[in-house]
This record gives C-alpha cells, structure tokens and sequence, in this order.
C-alpha cells in the first residue's frame, strides 16, 4: 500500500522556494562522505521524502524510500513528466532552456503524458519492436570489436573515454542505417554536450542538424532502420516529430549504457567476490547487470516529476507544482527493499529484476532488452579480447562523475597484457548485422547530413 495520497488540506511541512539553511545541495560537487552515504542521511533525518535544492534557490524533493518511487512513477494523475508546469517556470523563477538539461522541456515521449505521449511512444516501441536481437547483437560485437582494436596493442585504455562512452552512439547510429563514421561524429558531439566543459551551444546546434539530417535522408530514401519505420508507422508521425524521438533515443540510451558497461567493469575489477562469481559462472552476464543495476545504478536521481496537486508523502505534504526526483539510488538502499535478494554471504543482489533502473509505468524504458544487449555484449568483448584485464590506478583513484542525476566514472584506466586487432568479419557476418552493411562514404552526399558530416571530418 502506498503512503502517497492526495491531499485537500493545504499544509506545507518544508518551504517549496526559497532555501532554507540546511537543504541538501545538489550542485557544487559531491558532498562529504559521497552520495551513498548521503541519501541514508537523508531517509534518517527526514523519513521517505527530503528537500533538495537543484540550483541555487531552486528547491525540489527526492523520494527515498522504495515504494514512494515506485508509486510516483506509476501515477500520472498525480506526477506528471511535463515540466513546463513547474511552479518555479509558471512564476517565471526559472528558465527552463537555462535550467539543468535534464529539466528542460522537449516535444518528445518522455516529457508528454496522456494520450499524445501513448502516440509519441508507439512510434518508438513499434520501431523497435522490429529490431532483430540476433542480429543486433552481431552488429554490437563488431562495432565493440572495431573500438577494442584502436587501443588493444597498446596495453592500456581509458575504458570511459575509448569504449563505453563510444559504444551506446555508434550502435544507434548504426540502428539508423548510418554508416560508422557518422556514429564517430555522433559520440564526438554528445560528449561535448554532456562534458559541460564548453562548447555545449554549437554541439548542441550540430546534433539538431544530425537529426534533421538523418530524417531528411530516410524520407528520400527509406530502409531497414529505426527512423524509416517510425516515419512509416501507420499514425503518420511528421518527419519532425521523428527527428525529436529519434533525438530521444540517443538522449535517453546514451549516458545510462554508458554508466551501466563503466560500472560492470569498475565493479568486476574492483570487487573480488564478484569477479570471482562471475568467473566460475555462479553469477551470469545479465545477472551481473542486474546486481550492477540494484548497487551501483547508472542513474541515481531521475530527473523532473511536476505534483499535479496536492499530496501528502509520509509526513511531508508536497503542493501542486513542486518538482519531484526519483531517488533510484537511495530506493535501492531502502532497508525493506535489501536490493533485491542480497545475498548475506556473497553480496550479490541478482535474481531480482525489481529495480527501478528501467524506471515504471507509462514512461518506463521501452528499450530494456536491446539496453541490456548492448551493455552484456560490450562487456563480454571487453573480458574477452582483454587478457590479464586489470586497473591502472588504485580503486580510490577513480573520479566518479560530477553529476546529481547520474552514476559513474570519469575515467577507468585500465592496463591488460597487448593484444592483435579481431579478425576481419567476413562480408557474410556483416549482411547477417541488423542493417546489413553500410558503405562508408568517400564522398558524403550534398545532404544536410552529409554536409555536416564533411564539416565534421574538416575538424581533423
Ligand atoms: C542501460 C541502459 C538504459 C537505462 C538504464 C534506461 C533507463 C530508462 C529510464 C529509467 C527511463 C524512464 C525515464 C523516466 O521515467 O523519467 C527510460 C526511458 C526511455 N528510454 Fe531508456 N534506458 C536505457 C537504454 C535505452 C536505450 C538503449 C534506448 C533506445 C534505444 C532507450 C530509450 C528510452 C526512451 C525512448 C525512453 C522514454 C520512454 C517514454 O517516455 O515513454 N533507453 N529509460
């Protein structure tokens, strides 16, 4: 039973705006004792729901407990995903396009409910209902080989920065029917929108430019891909609403994938029961994921839930308008939940597959398979291919990501015995990869996409 309930009481138990001294900062670094120690303080000092402070001045709430979360994700007449109708942006306090990225509002399937986001979502899980798994998963073991071979003589890799940052890119890309280069591009120019160092504004510029590219190209000149089947899908979809979805895709699979290979292997190097697990076969790939997904979760908060009205949440009554996070993290920490069924002797949380990485209800991923595929194959490659796989810098060493929302590292240096570039796959395997084979282009088409793409390769 869920201690979320509506409220026509007009009590408020913390200030909505403003700051009072002892909120919790979300920005500015992690604080002391990191996060995981964090939101147990939180749930002790305030039960199920705490006040956070995303910016300065601008307040939200994070759920903590588990069954608070999971409530709130599944209840939309209450908790609505379009942020445009948070009170700080109604009252003019906050400006959406200047608030955090994962705030702002976009015309896509995540932040639309009702009935135009089942439309806006049919699209998307109709595509890619119709991706072949099998063959999906030849097409991510090449694309995962080919990074492998740029660094496997050398010895050593940044397993951030050279594989898993470039995996979740170049394969949606290729599931778009582009050849490679263009998922090289594709990374290049979501690492410069995510890494907030500068340079954010023409990147951002740039993967517009991609989006409407790639739909421009498939509405001249349809195939067997992602973007063709959404704009073939009998509700009629504009080219540009395909453009925004298919920018989803990329936003919404990027950094968790990301995060989710980054942190298999940190685990797996650092924690000595589980690679051992793992190693003798007690603990399998996907349940590995799993256990990664309940302990070390890619996301930590998910971003923007707006209270439809009134609700009282345990003892705190949260008003119409307040921004509300998933607290995936500390939900995962609940003492009820005991990630999964934790296992006293081993540590290991698998065998349960209720966490809430995946997020619930009507938003919830539809791509969890193919996610689980491209995060379980980069993985496998990486074990394989890397002989005497090892970290390069001690455990403590590793940065994790500055970050409120998601979970993960800067870096993971790696050093492992060199080794020799995979075989070449033969012209056979590739007609056998979800979009079979595309030549790379000498010459890019006079296109938008191709343009961009010249000018990409102008860069050097
Ligand atoms: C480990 C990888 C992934 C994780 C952990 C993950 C997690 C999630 C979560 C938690 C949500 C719900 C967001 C919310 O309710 O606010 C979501 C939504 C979504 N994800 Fe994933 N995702 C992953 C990979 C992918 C991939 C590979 C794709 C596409 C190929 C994808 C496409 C989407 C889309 C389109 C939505 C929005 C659905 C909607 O609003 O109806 N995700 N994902």
């Amino acid at each position: 039973m869920t201690t979320i309930r509506p409220d026509g009481e007009h009590e408020v138990s913390a200030p909505a705006q403003g700051c009072p001294a002892d909120v919790t900062r979300l920005y500015g670094g992690a604080p002391t004792g990191g996060r995981d120690d964090l939101w147990n303080r939180l749930r002790e000092r305030y039960g199920p729901v705490a006040p956070v402070e995303l910016e300065p001045g601008v307040m939200a709430w994070a759920l903590l407990d588990y069954k608070e979360n999971l409530s709130a994700l599944q209840q939309t007449h209450l908790f609505t995903r379009d942020t445009r109708r948070w009170r700080e942006v109604v009252e003019g306090r906050v400006d959406l396009a200047r608030s955090h990225p994962l705030m702002a509002w976009q015309p896509n399937a995540l932040f639309i409910d009702g009935a135009e986001h089942t439309r806006l979502r049919s699209f998307i899980a109709d595509a890619l209902a119709r991706v072949d798994l099998a063959a999906m998963s030849r097409t991510v073991r090449r694309i995962a080989d080919d990074l492998i071979d740029v660094f496997v003589a050398r010895g050593e890799a940044d397993l951030i920065g050279e594989f898993a940052n470039l995996l979740p890119t170049m394969v949606i890309n290729r599931l778009f029917g582009l050849p490679d280069g263009y998922g090289y591009m594709l990374g290049d120019l979501t690492a410069v929108v995510f890494d907030g160092s500068g340079g954010g504004e023409e990147a951002i510029a740039r993967l517009q430019q991609y989006f409407a590219g790639v739909v421009e190209r498939k509405v001249g000149d349809p195939g067997s891909d992602l973007v063709s089947w959404m704009l073939a899908h009998p509700s009629k979809p504009t080219p540009h609403e395909v453009g925004h979805q298919a920018a989803l895709l990329i936003s919404g699979s990027h950094m968790p994938t990301t995060h989710l290979v980054g942190n298999t292997m940190r685990t797996l190097l650092c924690d000595d029961r589980i690679r051992s697990a793992h190693a003798d076969a007690r603990l399998s790939t996907p349940d590995l994921l799993d256990h990664v997904m309940w302990t070390d979760t890619p996301f930590q908060l998910l971003a923007g839930r707006i209270a439809l009205q009134d609700v009282r949440i345990g003892g705190t009554m949260i008003r119409t308008g307040d921004a509300v996070f998933i607290g995936i993290e500390a939900a995962h920490r609940d003492p009820a939940v005991q990630r999964g069924a934790n296992d006293p002797d081993t540590g290991l949380a698998s065998g349960s597959r209720a966490h809430l990485m995946f997020g619930a209800g009507p938003h919830s991923c539809p791509a969890r398979e193919p996610a689980r595929l491209v995060a379980s194959t980069g993985v496998s490659a990486l074990q394989d291919r890397l002989g005497g796989l090892r970290l390069a810098v001690a455990p403590e060493e590793l940065r994790p990501i500055d970050s409120p929302f998601l979970r993960g590292l800067e870096t993971l240096p790696v050093s492992f015995t060199p080794g020799r570039p995979a075989e070449p796959v033969s012209a056979r395997t590739r007609q056998m990869e979800q979009v079979p084979a595309v030549a790379e282009e000498e010459e890019p088409p006079e296109d938008l996409l191709g343009r961009l793409f010249r000018w990409w390769r102008g860069r050097g």
